[in-house]
This record gives C-alpha cells, structure tokens and sequence, in this order.
C-alpha cells in the first residue's frame, strides 16, 4: 500500500469514527483535495469502509478485518518482530517470499499473505492455505548455532498456544510442533533457513493457522483431523488483533531466549503440550519408532523408551497417539 494510504487511514483511525474534511486531510498530506479522493476511493475498493459526504468530510467507520501492513502495525509495539511488514494478497507461500527478501530485509521482517497458492507444510507436505487463515512467516537473524535453530520452532509453538488459551480454547502442543484443539490441528509451523558453514545468515519461521477459513475447504483426510479458530469458539475470530498478539508474544518469547538458560522456555512447552508421557508413534523417512514419549531434549528432539526399553532420540517425523 502506498505510503500516503497508509497516512489516510492512520489519521482516520485517529478521529475514532469522527469525520475529517477533504481540505484538512490533503493539508496534513501535502496533497490536493482531489488527490485525497482518489486515495479515498482505492482504499473503499481496497475494503476500507470509509464514508464520504459533501459536507462533513471522510470517516473510517471500523478497522476492517484484512491482514494490511497498516492494520498489524497500528498500535504494535514490538521493537523488533512486525516493525516491518509485508502483505500479498496472493502468493506461493510466504516461507519462499521472505526467503526471496531476507538478505535485504530487517531482523523481524514478517511476510503475510491473504492467500498461499503453493503453502508448504512440513515433510514435504502442501499446505492448503484459503482466504479467512492466517499465513505468515517471520524473518530472524539469530546469533545462535546452527545446531540451536530449531528451538525458535519451539518458541513459535509456544506462542501460538498461549495466545490461543488467552483466547478461551485449549490449545495443546503435539510433538513436534502442531497446535490442536479437541484432537485437531488449527496451526502449523514451518521453520526454514539459510546458513554457511555454522553461521546462521537467516531463519524463516512460517506459521498457518486456520482461523476463519472455511473446513469445506480441506481435503476429506484434513477435515478428519483439522479444525479452525472459528468452528472451536463459535464465532469468526479478529485476525487482526489474532495476528499482533502472536507478534507480541514471540517478540516476549524471543528477548527471553536471547536472556535466559533455554531450560525455563523447555518448562513452558512440557506445561503446553500433551505429548510426553504418550505412547506414540512416529514416522520418519526411514523408519517408525514406537514407545512412550518419555522426554523432550534442548533441541526439540523426543525421546522415546520403546518396549525393549532402549531409548531413542527422534529429531522429527510424523507423530501418532
Ligand atoms: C505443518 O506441516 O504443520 C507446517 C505448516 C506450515 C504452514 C505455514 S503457512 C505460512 C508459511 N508458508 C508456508 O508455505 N508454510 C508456512
């Protein structure tokens, strides 16, 4: 969106549903009052419920539900996490845009699209990604280890099932990293990098959430086993306000990653999650192991003790109880 639409709706915003004139608003934009228009009229066709009369001027009626860089940023007050954002109305997947941008862009940089057309999941899998979800993809330049990169998995998983439970449902953390709801999943999360050598130059941590998007629009095997925000509390969910409070909340749990032992973050997921003590089962590319989840380690790895007791370290895979 054009800077100066940008401008018009943080100003109409400011008038909280009061009416602002054509001569004020071209004034406070440098612009002529017939600029304004035009700029008016691009953002009611951007969805803007934005109602103009002769007399009293331009008024924004209410913040519309749509995940523009604007709406997330007005009254964000990360200092990292969201001061950048980036919105398509239609993209592949958000996971390979902010790969596209990361070199160039800032640490926090978030990539969101209204629509992925080639959403990726984990093990290869797609991601159906229809309008009413919510898809995005954060870039981070951690100074950690490469080794250590998929603990910022485990500080998205733990987000995302705080806000969640803010939110009234109770949300759970399946290994490795699912949030369910009643049984089903509601949000996936994708985390990709760029790396030389040890060096991490970039991770891309991709999170999908089913939120207002419609269960008719999974295939019969996902509406099994899938739900969204909206079917679990009854009512459409305000993406807007969804989205910057995962953004602040990751912001939080990232200043504590970068501050504290990675122990009390591991606290937080086994509260979380309902994995461990499971009997599970899980399938890798190579093999399936079976046993009970006895322990998770510092990097996200589950450990299960199968019934010959020999324990196991399983870094990833798909798992089942
Ligand atoms: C999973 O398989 O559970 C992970 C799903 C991750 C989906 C998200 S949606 C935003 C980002 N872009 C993608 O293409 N994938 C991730």
């Amino acid at each position: 969106m054009s800077d100066k639409k940008t401008e018009i709706i943080r100003i109409l915003k400011e008038f909280e549903g009061k009416s602002i004139s054509g001569e004020e608003l071209g004034e406070a934009l440098g612009i002529s009052r017939t600029m304004v228009w035009k700029y008016i009229k691009s953002l009611q066709n951007d969805g803007y419920p934005i109602t103009s009369s002769q007399k009293v001027g331009y008024k924004l009626d209410h913040v519309p539900d749509i995940l523009y860089p604007e709406n997330i940023m007005s009254g964000l007050e990360n200092r990292l996490i969201g001061r950048s954002v980036i919105y398509y109305d239609e993209v592949d997947s958000t996971n390979n845009a902010a790969k596209r941008i990361a070199r160039e862009s800032d640490d926090g940089t978030v990539v969101i699209s209204r629509i992925q057309k080639s959403g990726r999941g984990r093990l290869g899998r797609p991601w159906i990604s229809p309008d009413g979800g919510i898809w995005l993809s954060i870039i981070i330049k951690p100074k950690i280890s490469l080794a250590h990169a998929s603990r910022l998995t485990i500080l998205a998983g733990i987000t995302v099932t705080k806000i969640m439970r803010d939110m009234g449902v109770d949300a759970v953390i399946k290994w490795p990293n699912d949030v369910l709801i009643n049984k089903k999943k509601v949000c996936g999360i994708l985390t990709e990098l760029n790396a030389e050598i040890e060096q991490i130059e970039y991770v891309i941590v991709g999170i999908g959430i089913n939120a207002n998007n419609e269960i008719g629009d999974f295939t019969e095997e996902l509406r099994k086993n899938s739900t969204t925000l909206k079917q679990e509390t009854g009512k459409p969910v305000n993406r807007v306000e969804l989205v910057q409070d995962i953004l602040s909340e990751f912001e939080q749990q990232y200043i504590r990653f970068n501050t504290q032992p990675f122990s009390s973050i591991l606290d937080e997921w086994i509260e979380l999650s309902d994995t461990l003590g499971k009997h599970v089962t899980i399938m890798t590319p190579t093999r399936m192991i079976s046993g009970k989840a006895i322990a998770i380690t510092e990097n996200g790895s589950l450990i299960v003790r199968k019934a010959d007791g020999i324990s196991e370290e399983v870094i990833g895979g798909r798992c089942m109880y």
